[in-house]
Parts: C-alpha cells; sequence; structure tokens
C-alpha cells in the first residue's frame, strides 16, 4: 500500500477523542483513520501521569503495529502527559492537542487572559498553561478542571438545568479574572459548548482543540507529501478494548454521523505490545 493511502491513528482514554476524529475527517475527507478508545481503563483524566503514560505507550505501539502514517493523541490528558514519550518510541509522526489548541487561544486572544478546562490530569500538568507562556510570555493563563463534564456530555445533557448549574460553578473563577478566550482542553467539553457559551457569554471566545489539531495534522502531511489523494472512499476502523453499553449511540453523537466498522482488542494484547 503506498504511503499516502495508510490510514491515520488516533487514540483517545475511551470515546470522547471521536470529537477530534470528527474534525479530522471534517478537514482531510479523503484520509483513512484508525481509532483507538481505552474503554477498558478510561477514564484517564483523574489517573497519575505515569499510568498514563504506560498506556498511551501501549495505545501508540498498538497503532502502529496495524500500520498507520502518523499518529494523532486525541486525549487532552495523554497529549499533556505523554507526547515526548511516544514520540520518542514510534517511527511515525506524532501530535498531541495541547500545542495547536494554544496557538489557536493566543491567535484569538486580544487580552491574552486566557482560561483552560480540562481534567484534573490535564490541568495538574501544567501543559496547556507553560505552552501558552511560551508562545506568549506576558499571557496570564487560568486552568480549572471540571470532572463532572465528561459524563455530563456523555449522557447528553447539554443545556440540561444541571449542566448549566456545573458550568456557572465551574466558570465563575475564570470569568472574575475577565478571560476573553477559553479553551475546551478535553475531549468531551465541545460537546456542551453551547452550554458553556452561554455562561460565558458573548465576550468569551470558545477554542475547541480539535479544530487546530485537525489543521496541523494536515500540514504535517502535506509537508511531508503524505496526504491521501485517492477518489475512493475512506475507511474508518474502531477499535476498542471494551465494548461498553450504549457505545454505538453515545460515540456517534460525539462523531456526528454512524459508527461503522467496531472491534474489540484485549487489554493483554495491548499490554504485550510494549
Ligand atoms: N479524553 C479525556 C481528555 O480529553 C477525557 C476523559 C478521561 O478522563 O479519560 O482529557
Amino acid at each position: 500500500m503506498a504511503t499516502q493511502s495508510l490510514p491515520i491513528g488516533l487514540f483517545d482514554s475511551g470515546i470522547g477523542g471521536l470529537s477530534v476524529a470528527r474534525r479530522v475527517m471534517e478537514l482531510l475527507p479523503r484520509e483513512n483513520t484508525v481509532y483507538f478508545g481505552d474503554t477498558a481503563r478510561v477514564p484517564y483524566g483523574s489517573k497519575s501521569a505515569e499510568t498514563v503514560i504506560g498506556y498511551s505507550q501501549q495505545a501508540a505501539a498498538f497503532l502502529e503495529s496495524l500500520g498507520v502514517k502518523m499518529i494523532i493523541i486525541a486525549c487532552n490528558t495523554a497529549s499533556a502527559v505523554a507526547l515526548k514519550q511516544v514520540q520518542s518510541m514510534v517511527s511515525v509522526p506524532v501530535i498531541g492537542v495541547i500545542e495547536p489548541g494554544a496557538q489557536a487561544a493566543i491567535a484569538q486572544s486580544r487580552s491574552h487572559v486566557i482560561g483552560v478546562i480540562g481534567t484534573e490530569g490535564t490541568v495538574r500538568s501544567h501543559s496547556y498553561q507553560h505552552t501558552l507562556m511560551e508562545l506568549a510570555p506576558g499571557a496570564h493563563v487560568y486552568a480549572q478542571a471540571c470532572p463532572v463534564f465528561v459524563s455530563l456530555a456523555e449522557e447528553g445533557l447539554d443545556h440540561h438545568p444541571a449542566t448549566l448549574i456545573m458550568t456557572r460553578e465551574y466558570l465563575a473563577p475564570l470569568l472574575a479574572r475577565s478571560i476573553d478566550t477559553l479553551i475546551m482542553g478535553c475531549t468531551h467539553y465541545p460537546l456542551l459548548a453551547p452550554s458553556i457559551q452561554e455562561v460565558a457569554g458573548p465576550n468569551v471566545t470558545l477554542i475547541d482543540p480539535g479544530v487546530a489539531t485537525a489543521m496541523q495534522a494536515h500540514a504535517t502531511l502535506a509537508g511531508a507529501g503524505m496526504l491521501n489523494d485517492s477518489d475512493s472512499a475512506p475507511r474508518h476502523d474502531y477499535y476498542l478494548s471494551d465494548l461498553p453499553h450504549k457505545f454505538i449511540e453515545v460515540g456517534s453523537r460525539f462523531l456526528g454521523k454512524p459508527l461503522h466498522h467496531v472491534h474489540r482488542v484485549m487489554v493483554d494484547d495491548l499490554t504485550k505490545s510494549v
């Protein structure tokens, strides 16, 4: 198979990364993709960095064994703590969501007073904070973990009163700092964007790092002459370490279209791959 027609690999702690896969498929509609979701070991956001690094290395090794031409770490938590470790162990280009998301925020923000919301692991890693400060040393960055958002997004509760209450609670300290830009630094949060925007108000620009990551994937492949120019319909495969109840329904909501070609991969096989 020509390198160009090899699939793009994406991985995430579970189904949330389908919100990033969606952006990649929109921007790169000719590309074949392979998605790995670690549904047996989700969530990553509350686990230690060491554990998430180990899981991420297994996911990357699995995708590489399937013959992908690049790897996108769709999970914010894994991108925050494991990007370098994954880059150093595989032979294909690897990108995460943090740097593209931070670049998009700096480009959008006028005041450079920026908020970041994410999992406990992402916020604790300071990865967004450091990247934003490197890009714009005078920036002021305020971060807030919003753990309950993951369940609210999976339950499809955007605009539910419970979501609005939690959004007000989580955003209050950031809005008190007069942020003008807010990075939705977790795969699930774009599903709650209407509630987040309503609470944040019209003067705050929301950043979905998945959009900027798809653009970076495009630039990386174009730069390497690896864009797929085939006219045949792309194939999208989904590998999961567990097949949870309601996966197809919830996953289709994150992806924005129906899911086909779903396969199971055993955790034991993943742990043997590294
Ligand atoms: N995918 C994770 C992220 O973007 C959220 C879910 C989890 O905690 O595993 O950080």
